[in-house]
């Protein structure tokens, strides 16, 4: 790999991906994947800080991996492997741990929300959530990580906790930037535009997974809250849900939101909606077919990991052992 810069991305398979984790990030990865060197990981070891079913978190391992093949991700330039066949992610995760303070994970609002949803089950995987995620992203010398908004908090402690170790010992990790969609970088529920679309919503029908049918995409799109008023206007500040659909429209077409507006100018918020839904159903057809075809070649899939798995483990290991150097680890 030569002198290109790094980016660096990774999706929990856990429930059903949405829409939201599309637009967010995995449109800026198929754009990007021509000018960085990319490393694409399914981040199963993340996904356990909450209660799975194994048997469903190897199957949607697999699942994940063809979806991002699907959606465009081209595995023969870009690294796409699972976290938990690179040990070098745990290894460093647990230096890190060391660089990172009580006080800042039980700062961070997604360990404060997930801690109220699962008060049952507050491990300490789930506080150590983001030292994991700054290990993923710091082994790879990264340079920029496409991530939807709701990861900025987690980001931002990953360059903290490389600042921390660079400044206690020498320049050893590159210091990453979050790079977020122009459009899109948080989608909203269709139910409560207030909040996010979540994989784990209470309500299914203000989130479109990426699995739903025709029917059931257009079913909840028609479904979708609205705003008092008629026009199709974007201004999230009094029209949030009229502009979550303008943003998701924009996204899926390509068009800008000024476009987008154009397009639906004088006509009513049901015509609107209709069209919303169609066009994504139109556009996830196409990844639905193709995600099945890949899931049907198991053979391929894993040989995809495969490769993955060492490319990445390559470029990993150079780093922790760098890292074990500075530290005073003892090597053989
Ligand atoms: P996860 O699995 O919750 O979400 C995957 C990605 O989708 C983005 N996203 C959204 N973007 C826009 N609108 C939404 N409604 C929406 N919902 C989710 C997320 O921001 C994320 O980019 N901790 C990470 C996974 C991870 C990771 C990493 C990411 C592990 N290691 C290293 C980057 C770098 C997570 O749970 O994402």
């Amino acid at each position: 790999m030569e002198e290109r810069k790094i980016l660096y991305s990774a999706i929990q398979p856990t429930n059903n991906l949405t829409i939201g984790n599309y637009i967010g990030p995995i449109k800026n990865w198929i754009s990007l994947q021509n000018d960085y060197n990319c490393f694409f990981a399914v981040a199963n070891m993340h996904a356990i800080t909450v209660r799975q079913v194994p048997a469903e978190l190897r199957q949607k391992t697999l699942e994940v991996i063809a979806l991002y093949i699907a959606c465009g991700v081209d595995p023969e330039k870009c690294v796409m492997y699972v976290q938990s066949h690179v040990p070098a992610h745990a290894e460093l995760c647990w230096v890190l741990n060391t660089f990172t303070y009580v006080g800042e994970m039980e700062r961070m609002t997604q360990f404060k929300d997930k801690s109220l949803r699962h008060a049952e089950n507050i491990n300490m995987g789930l506080m150590d959530y983001p030292v994991l995620m700054a290990a993923d992203i710091l082994l790879y010398q990264t340079d920029v990580v496409p991530v939807g908004l709701d990861q900025r908090q987690h980001v931002e402690i990953a360059r903290d906790i490389a600042q921390r170790f660079n400044n206690a010992f020498s320049p050893t990790f590159k210091v990453p930037e979050a790079l977020y969609a122009k459009i899109g970088a948080k989608i909203n529920d269709l139910q409560d535009p207030a909040k996010k679309m979540s994989k784990s919503a209470e309500n299914p029908n203000g989130s479109i997974f990426l699995s739903d049918d025709r029917d059931t995409v257009i079913r909840k799109f028609k479904r979708a809250v609205t705003d008092s008023g008629s026009e199709i206007k974007y201004d999230p500040e009094t029209k949030a849900g009229i502009s979550n659909l303008l943003s998701i429209y924009s996204a899926f077409t390509g068009k800008t939101v000024a476009e987008a507006e154009a397009d639906f100018a004088g006509k009513g918020y049901g015509d609107f909606k209709l069209a919303v839904g169609e066009t994504v159903a139109d556009k996830l057809f196409p990844i639905q077919k193709e995600q099945a075809r890949l899931l049907a070649d198991k053979a391929y899939l894993e040989g995809v990991l495969r490769s993955g798995a060492e490319r990445a483990a390559r470029a990993a290991n150079k780093t922790l052992s760098k890292v074990y150097k500075k530290i005073g680890f003892y090597q053989l």
